[in-house]
């Protein structure tokens, strides 16, 4: 049984007002587009743009994934040496990578967004490529989803006309994502291809896109202060603690 089958977990027959399920559809049209209703009923998380500053970061967050889902992510099974070349080698001003911080300011998901370095051949839409990893305790909360819509609105801003997903074809949840947001997946045996067109950016988009970065660097400042106000709560307990075994030790307690 495919668990995904019904978003909105309804039993079979009850009112679904929020089923994308065309047969469940009221008969007269939404004026809200299934996506929409999509991107509403996911929280909105903050989504950091990273930058060399991170790589140590990014590297750790990949190092934690197991054979599997490194294969998943690269094509092959990459070896720790393979990822700590990866995360040297990324070239924080061509291309774009974003990140999800836990409260512990942990990478729990991050996204490749890759542009090609001769990004206008004349005739050609301008591509660019789509990775992600989410780690495997944050996963199906819509983390994944969450960086492709925000992969979308970074290169449709960047004059992208398609955004490009190349996935293995066992990769439901992958494959899903870009099926979600209207992408065509064509599968040539192991191997599957998203394509998604990207429509033009507009004010729209433009705006979103400044209004998205500040609040997660605010969340991220704030996360940042709430770690250090943490450890400097946990330095005085430590310290209190010496001073009383000390103290035991002189009897003066
Ligand atoms: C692929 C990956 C990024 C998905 O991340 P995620 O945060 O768990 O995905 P989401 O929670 O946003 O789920 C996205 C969609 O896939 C579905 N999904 C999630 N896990 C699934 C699974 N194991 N099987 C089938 N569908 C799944 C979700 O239900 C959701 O669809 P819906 O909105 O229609 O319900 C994550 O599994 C991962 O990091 N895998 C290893 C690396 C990789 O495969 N990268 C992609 C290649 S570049």
């Amino acid at each position: 049984m495919d668990p995904h089958a019904d978003p909105a977990g309804l039993p079979e027959g009850a009112p679904a007002p929020f089923s994308l399920k065309p047969e469940t559809a009221p008969t007269v049209a939404s004026p809200i587009a299934p996506d929409a209703i999509r991107k509403v009923r996911r929280t909105w998380v903050p989504v950091r743009s990273l930058t060399s500053r991170h790589r140590a970061r990014i590297r750790a967050h990949l190092l934690g994934l197991d054979e599997h889902d490194r294969y998943l992510r690269f094509g092959f099974a990459a070896s720790d040496a393979q990822i700590s070349h990866y995360a040297d080698a990324l070239d924080f001003e061509r291309d774009e990578l974003f990140g999800i911080f836990n409260r512990r300011l942990d990478l729990i998901a991050m996204a490749h967004l890759a542009y090609p370095p001769a990004q206008a051949v004349p005739g050609k839409p301008a591509l660019a490529e789509f990775g992600v990893s989410v780690s495997s305790r944050a996963r199906g909360q819509g983390l994944g989803a969450r960086l492709f819509d925000h992969a979308i609105l970074h290169a449709r801003n960047r004059g992208i006309q398609t955004l490009f997903v190349q996935a293995l074809s066992e990769n439901t949840a992958m494959l899903r994502i870009a099926r979600n947001a209207g992408a065509k997946v064509v599968r040539e045996g192991p191997e599957s291809e998203a394509c998604l067109d990207l429509p033009p950016d507009n004010l729209v988009s433009q705006v979103g896109e400044m209004v998205e970065g500040q609040a997660a660097e605010w969340d991220y400042q704030f996360k940042a202060h709430a770690h250090r106000v943490h450890n400097v709560i946990e330095a005085i307990a430590g310290a209190k603690s010496e001073i009383a075994t000390a103290l035991r030790g002189t009897g003066d307690e």
